[in-house]
């Protein structure tokens, strides 16, 4: 890591709060009307190509039983579910942001499979019985989690997945070839805050998104905290790696 980027995520890493839950719903909050048009001109369209493919990644072929959206937003990522989704699935949708789950509440009119919408923290491992779920996706929701509470969310995933049960995240990651670094480099720093200027009038909330990035870096954390619950796993890296999915599933017994 650069000693710029590494000055930056020190600061950042020092902050603890930015990972409280309370500092996460209120950013969330605050961006949820523009969070995704903001979103789509940011990434240049690619954003809804990398949650397609993230529902793709999923090991299963189609989507039977039930399944949990973890992170959900507005649901963002249904139009996707809902190309796999069956007539035997179902799906419970967990967001901490009260202004997303409002989105994505008339979200959820415009899709015929049954969605459950929870206003809760996905960390808490109660949520949600063990051994209770066919499938978990999430998309662009874990950079705001700190390493411990990555290993947090892993082990919720192994404890919730039936024996069977498959996963996909995907996160924006920093790519590894140099140039494209610095091209990344340049996008979170400028780009993301002036579309957050231009959409919002508020450069701050967007350039924070751009810093839980870089602070997530390319993901091996997550990636180990899934091996480490012993999840059979393979890593997608998308456009070289700007973007990264992690897709898997619960060995059967
Ligand atoms: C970047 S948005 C992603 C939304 C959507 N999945 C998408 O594809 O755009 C991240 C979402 O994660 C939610 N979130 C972050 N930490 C959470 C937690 N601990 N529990 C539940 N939701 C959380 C935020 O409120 C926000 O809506």
């Amino acid at each position: 890591m650069k000693q710029k980027e590494y000055a930056l995520v020190k600061q950042i890493s020092m902050e603890d709060h930015v990972y409280q839950q309370e500092s996460v719903a209120s950013l969330f909050d605050h961006m949820s009307k523009t969070y995704g048009i903001a979103n789509y001109m940011c990434s240049f369209g690619f954003i809804e190509r990398w949650r397609h493919a993230c529902i793709q990644y999923l090991p299963t072929k189609s989507l039977q039983g039930h399944g949990v959206d973890l992170m959900s937003g507005g649901g963002e990522l249904w139009d996707s579910i809902a190309k796999k989704m069956t007539d035997q699935g179902s799906l419970t949708a967990i967001d901490l942001s009260n202004e997303m789950n409002q989105k994505a509440i008339q979200n959820k009119q415009k899709h015929k499979f049954p969605i459950q919408l929870l206003d809760e923290d996905v960390l808490n491992p109660q949520l949600i019985k063990p051994n209770s779920l066919e499938f978990i996706v999430s998309s662009f929701g874990l950079k705001t989690f700190s390493i411990d509470q990555q290993q947090q969310l892993a082990s919720n995933i192994n404890r919730w997945l039936k024996p069977g049960g498959s996963f996909s995240f995907i996160e924006m990651t920093t790519p590894t070839s140099r140039l494209l670094k610095f091209l990344y480099m340049f996008y979170l720093r400028y780009v993301i805050s002036f579309g957050g200027w231009l959409f919002t009038g508020d450069k701050s909330s967007y350039s924070m998104l751009g810093k839980y990035i870089l602070l997530f870096g390319q993901g091996d954390h997550f990636l180990q905290a899934l091996q480490k619950e012993g999840l059979v796993l393979t890593k997608h890296r998308l456009f070289f790696g700007c973007a990264t999915c992690y897709s898997g599933y619960k060995k059967d017994l």
